[in-house]
């Protein structure tokens, strides 16, 4: 695919950015890439893959998406690349590894942003040469990419150092520490350092810019000032399902049409997963993206939080 400089990435997010979500942003204004929830490997290594596989489903996509996984066996790192890369796990274009979670259960483990902490190098380090191996086993290789944040207690690009060795062929950062959690204000310019140090390294990894930054227009120019590659844009799709446009029509669409999208959104989630292999009640945040800036907006809201089906929610919806 041909990217236009600075390309667009919808960020992970879990319990979010399903396959489902990932289409409404889409038919809205698609991003250039998306990503799916963060996905454990040990869990699709185990007995219990298939209950895991389901955040996998890439069924209703139609923009590029690319696979996030974490864990702890490097061995498990290495099949589920595998396995992407050879279409068992089918329709990605590349892996993704999470090195930003903050999660206290995840760091714990040692997982996720854990890996940031300079005693654990030697660890990631197996880890992404076991992807590697993984994404470049099949007769499809398929490119690796890592995200991750400013360090772990403080900022540390000895750490961005030691991933821009590794050649990514993508490193997102998600521009806080771990212990700053999402409680401060991202620091954009705090990128500048690793695209010196891309430069230097690794020139042909694209460095992607993430952490508060709300739609197109400003993606832009926060590219064009901090000399980033790639913009990722998470929580300002909860303001505008069309953050990724460059004028976005969110401020005019009209009650019917926002609560048309709601209903578009319930009635995609009940024929993908007609099993209720992801519950309905996650859903109903989404009510705050869509039933807003309108007169009742708040009443209607409410009413849709204490729904417990789908049947209900269309009900209400009318
Ligand atoms: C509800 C939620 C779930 C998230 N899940 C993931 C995840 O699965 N993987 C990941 O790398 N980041 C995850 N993140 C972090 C986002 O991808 C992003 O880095 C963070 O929200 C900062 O970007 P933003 O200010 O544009 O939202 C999550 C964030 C939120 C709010």
């Amino acid at each position: 695919m041909q990217l236009t400089k600075p390309f667009f990435v919808l960020a992970p997010m879990d319990d979010v950015t399903d396959t489902v979500f990932r289409r409404i942003v889409a038919d809205c204004a698609p991003a250039d890439y998306t990503v799916t929830e963060f996905v454990n490997v040990d869990g699709l290594c185990s007995r219990g893959r298939s209950k895991v596989i389901r955040k996998l489903g890439v069924e209703l996509d139609t923009t590029p998406v690319i696979a996030q996984i974490w864990g702890k066996t490097p061995e498990n790192f290495e099949t589920i690349a595998r396995e992407i890369a050879d279409g068992t796990i089918p329709g990605f274009a590349g892996v993704d590894l999470n090195f930003g979670c903050p999660e206290k259960s995840v760091v714990k483990n040692e997982c996720c942003s854990a890996m940031q902490q300079p005693e654990l190098r030697d660890k990631a380090l197996a880890i992404i040469q076991a992807t590697k191996k993984g994404a470049s086993s099949a007769s499809r290789r398929i490119p690796l990419s890592i995200k991750t944040r400013l360090g772990f207690d403080k900022i540390d690009y000895t750490w961005h150092e030691f991933l821009l060795e590794q050649k990514p062929a993508m490193l997102t950062v998600h521009v806080r520490t771990t212990r700053q959690m999402s409680k401060v204000p991202a620091q954009w310019s705090a990128i500048e350092p690793i695209v010196a140090l891309r430069d230097k390294i690794s020139p042909d990894t694209k460095i992607v810019l993430n952490g508060d930054i709300m739609n197109k227009k400003q993606g832009i120019e926060l590219a064009k000032k901090h000399g980033v590659d790639g913009i990722m844009i998470g929580r300002g799709i909860f303001h505008d399902p069309y953050a990724f446009a460059l004028e976005s029509p969110w401020a005019d669409v009209s009650r019917e049409d926002r609560i048309k999208l709601l209903k578009k959104h319930i009635e995609l989630h009940d024929q993908t997963y007609p099993d209720g292999e992801r519950p309905f009640s996650p859903l109903k945040k989404f009510a705050k993206l869509y039933i807003s800036g309108f007169p009742g907006a708040s009443e209607l809201r409410d009413k849709i939080m204490h729904t417990e089906t789908v049947a209900e929610a269309l009900e209400v919806l009318g």
